[in-house]
């Protein structure tokens, strides 16, 4: 600091120019001595920095203040964002959740459905199957009771079986004291009508003769039970003892007695394709049973001979 620079940086001649200045400037007239203005001026000088300061440090408060009120509020702001971006985080976490779910909800649904389709499924299978055994029971029940009949009816047959096992050759009926052999199995080789009197005649019998009405009801009760309903009518007749060889339309038994009792069908015999020799037929009248037939037709047969006589 130069000599006579005040603190404040004015010095004499300064304060002069000032004072000078002021004075030339302003209405006021000068009071006292220059000394007087010196100290008057040297007092004006050191009170101004303190108003100065007041004033600075008015200014700094409010703008303290003011920072303060800013920073509140941008603290508030702040804080509101960041309860407003926490709150649309949760919203977005809570709306990922809830999507998630949704999500999960609509896969246990599909899965639910796809569990409903299949149980369904498998329900009506059982109901199938339910329907299906009811059905079977009520077959089986029918086969039980048809079985039932027939065990009833065969033991029925029994006492004649026994007794024609007793009276005929091992595969021969017993009927009316006699023994007849009919080959009802449909894969039997058949025969002419002298193929199958040669045949009888190996097990010492021959074609039957059948002279009355009782024995031409059971034969023809036999051969309609053993029927095969498939098979065409012409192809299931069994040759009888009948013919008309020696004499046409005249009709012997090969027992040499001519025919009384004929149970012929409507129309026969015609003698259609030079027919000499008799069958019988399958026929639900018994009493059209017969047909007559060229010889040399291929057909089944009927041998009868007399039953062995009662062994006790
Ligand atoms: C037979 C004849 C019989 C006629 C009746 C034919 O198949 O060979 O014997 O008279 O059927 O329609
Ligand atoms: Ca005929």
């Amino acid at each position: 600091m130069e000599d006579g620079e005040s603190s404040d940086g004015l010095n004499g001649h300064n304060y002069k120019k000032l004072f000078s200045e002021e004075d030339s400037s302003g209405d006021e007239q000068p009071s006292g001595s220059e000394q007087e203005q010196r100290q008057v001026f040297v007092s004006m000088v050191r009170r101004e920095p303190r108003v100065k300061n007041k004033v600075v440090a008015y200014c700094l408060a409010v703008l303290a203040i003011a920072l303060l009120v800013v920073d509140i509020g941008l603290g508030v702001f702040y804080n509101k964002l960041t309860t407003g971006q926490r709150t649309v985080m949760d919203i977005n976490s809570e709306l990922i959740k809830l999507q998630t779910s949704h999500k999960n909800a609509i896969q246990r649904r599909d899965d639910a459905k796809k569990e409903l389709a299949s149980e369904r499924n498998h329900q009506k299978q059982q109901k199938w199957e339910m329907e299906n055994l009811v059905r079977r029971e009520k077959d089986f029940k029918e086969q039980l009771d048809k079985v039932h009949m027939e065990i009833v009816a065969l033991r029925s047959h029994m006492p004649v079986l026994e007794e024609g096992c007793r009276r005929c050759l091992t595969g021969w009926i017993f009927m009316n004291s006699m023994c007849y052999y009919l080959p009802f199995s449909d894969t039997a080789v058949r025969k002419t009508w002298q193929e199958a009197r040669r045949f009888c005649q190996k097990y010492k019998s021959d074609l039957a003769v059948i002279d009355n009405n009782q024995k031409h009801l059971a034969i023809t009760e036999l051969i309609n039970r053993f029927q095969n309903p498939s098979r065409l009518i012409a192809h299931s007749g069994f040759w009888i003892g009948l013919h008309d060889t020696e004499v046409e339309g005249i009709w012997r038994w090969l027992n040499g007695r001519n025919l009384d009792l004929p149970f012929w069908n409507d129309g026969e015999p015609n003698d259609l394709y030079g027919e000499d020799c008799a069958a019988t037929y399958p026929r639900e009248n018994p009493f059209k049973a017969w047909n007559d037939a060229p010889c040399t037709y291929h057909l089944r047969w009927i041998c009868e001979m007399a039953g062995k006589p009662f062994e006790m």
